[in-house]
């Protein structure tokens, strides 16, 4: 909760200009406590709490309760051009519980997938505060593991919970942006690597211009303008698979996109970002045993996810060269499966080489390498990411890509097609939020610091 104080001199500012900040609905940001350990083991707890990405909030006239954007359509009298827009529509504080399904205790993170109040929510996208309640946490994991427990077991095909870093500005680009008068602690300056052109404020501007509702999401629309940056998929999952997946870009910060730039459809491979990354899925990399309802990691119970951002010198200013995983289930170190496809010998973690022979042996373009590969990673690491837990359906491709046979088009027998066992019929948006309201992840215990500083087995 604001200080009282604090919460004057904002509204104060909301009737002057900016994207604005709205006190319609009290924002008071969950409680979330992580852990900072050290060689040896110690671990120290930080309280922290999250804060709802912007874009799934209510937007309003600063003056009165009247909507800016309703369903996928922009007020045209509030909103006539992009600067406007900002200084007019205020982002408004948000029921974390009761409209969108998010709740926290001590250490765990809950998201739900549909929440019905007043209106329907699908999803959300939560960031990690740091101290300041008003600051994004930001990490540098070079030389250091990054490990959380995960509970997927009410997580069916087609969702994904994820867990990622991406390098958003710790402010939300406040300060870069006048026009954004609201900033991390509204959950603004989102990007990632697929340049999105579906968030309604970039660069403290409304991304009004050509902005289009979705054919098949009666709440999304896409503006012109899309929302770049490098991005390190820790976890993406449901029960049926999960996989790990740096993505790098050329430009270094969250970077508005247009055009070309962005990489949209035929152009994927000619925007600023690398769309497909490097993925290690252990059902994609020939391991149909390994991870799953049953498996030898169990999606239906608990387990602990550790992943290990190895350096080339062991120091935390080295460059990044190698990315590790390894689960613990029932007091068990579980080691990560081995790769078993033809032309790619037994690689269990993500290198430059691993990179390189994944893409020769499934046929696919590697934009990773040509963006720059692990190093560019390691240096978003360098100028710090920040802390995403979300959960989502997939309005593009049915989540095929994380757990089925994808293209659909493909072959199931050629290598790298088949990711996961659910069918290519599942994923279905309408299908998944009509049958799987309750889904939910539950993300707890995350800790960080010295390699093998964060488990034990
Ligand atoms: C946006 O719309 C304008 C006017 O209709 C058009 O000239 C322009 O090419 C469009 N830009 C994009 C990126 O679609
Ligand atoms: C880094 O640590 C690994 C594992 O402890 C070791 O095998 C390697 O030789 C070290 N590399 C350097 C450059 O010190």
């Amino acid at each position: 909760m604001f200080p009282s104080v604090a919460l004057l001199s904002l509204s104060f500012l909301a009737i002057t200009y900016g994207q604005q900040v709205g006190t319609l609905t009290a924002e008071t940001h969950p409680k979330l406590s992580i852990s900072q350990c050290s060689t040896g083991g110690s671990c120290e707890t930080l309280q922290r709490s999250v804060v709802l990405d912007s874009n799934w909030r209510r937007l309003h006239s600063t003056s009165s309760s009247t909507n800016c954007y309703t369903g996928n359509t922009w007020d045209a009298s509030l909103c006539p051009d992009p600067v406007t827009c900002a200084q007019n529509c205020a982002l408004d504080g948000a029921d974390y519980a009761g409209t969108y399904g998010i709740t926290t205790n001590g250490n765990s993170l809950s998201l739900k997938f549909v929440t019905q109040s007043a209106q329907k929510n699908v999803g959300s996208r939560v960031y990690l505060l740091s101290e300041d309640d008003t600051t994004y946490e930001m990490f540098n994991l070079k030389n250091q593991e990054f490990t959380f427990d995960v509970d997927m077991s009410q997580l069916p095909c087609g969702l994904n919970g994820a867990l990622y870093f991406v390098e958003m500005d710790s402010d939300g680009g406040k300060s870069r942006f006048p026009n954004n008068k609201a900033g991390s602690a509204y959950g603004t300056g989102y990007c990632d690597t697929q340049c999105p052109h579906d968030i309604k404020f970039i660069n403290g501007e409304a991304n009004i211009l050509n902005w289009t509702g979705s054919a098949n999401d009666p709440n999304a629309g896409t503006g012109q303008y899309g929302t770049c940056c490098n991005e390190m998929d820790v976890w993406e999952a449901n029960s049926n698979g999960a996989a790990v997946t740096p993505h790098v870009c050329n430009v270094q910060g969250q970077t508005r996109c247009s055009g070309t730039q962005c990489g949209d459809g035929d152009e994927r491979y000619d925007g600023i970002c690398d769309k497909d990354g490097c993925d290690f899925n252990s059902f994609r990399m020939g391991d149909q045993t390994f991870l799953g309802v049953g498996k030898t990691v169990d999606t239906s119970s608990k387990f602990t996810v550790v992943t290990q951002f190895l350096t080339s010198d062991n120091t935390t200013s080295g460059t990044l060269s190698e990315i590790r995983r390894l689960y613990v289930q029932n007091g068990k170190v579980i080691a990560n499966s081995k790769a078993s496809i033809a032309g790619l010998d037994a690689y269990d973690s993500i290198t430059d080489d691993f990179c390189n022979a994944q893409k020769t042996a499934f046929g696919d373009t590697n934009s990773f390498e040509n963006l720059g590969g692990l190093p560019v990673m390691g240096d978003a690491f360098a100028q710090g990411m920040a802390l995403v837990m979300s959960i989502w359906d997939d309005y593009a491709a049915q989540m095929l890509w994380l757990d089925s046979d994808y293209p659909t088009d493909a072959d199931p027998s050629q290598p790298g097609v088949a990711r996961g066992p659910c069918p290519t019929t599942s994923g279905v948006p309408s299908d998944v939020e009509s049958q799987s309201p309750d889904a939910t992840v539950i993300f707890s215990n995350i800790k960080f610091g010295p390699i093998g500083s964060t488990y034990t087995s």
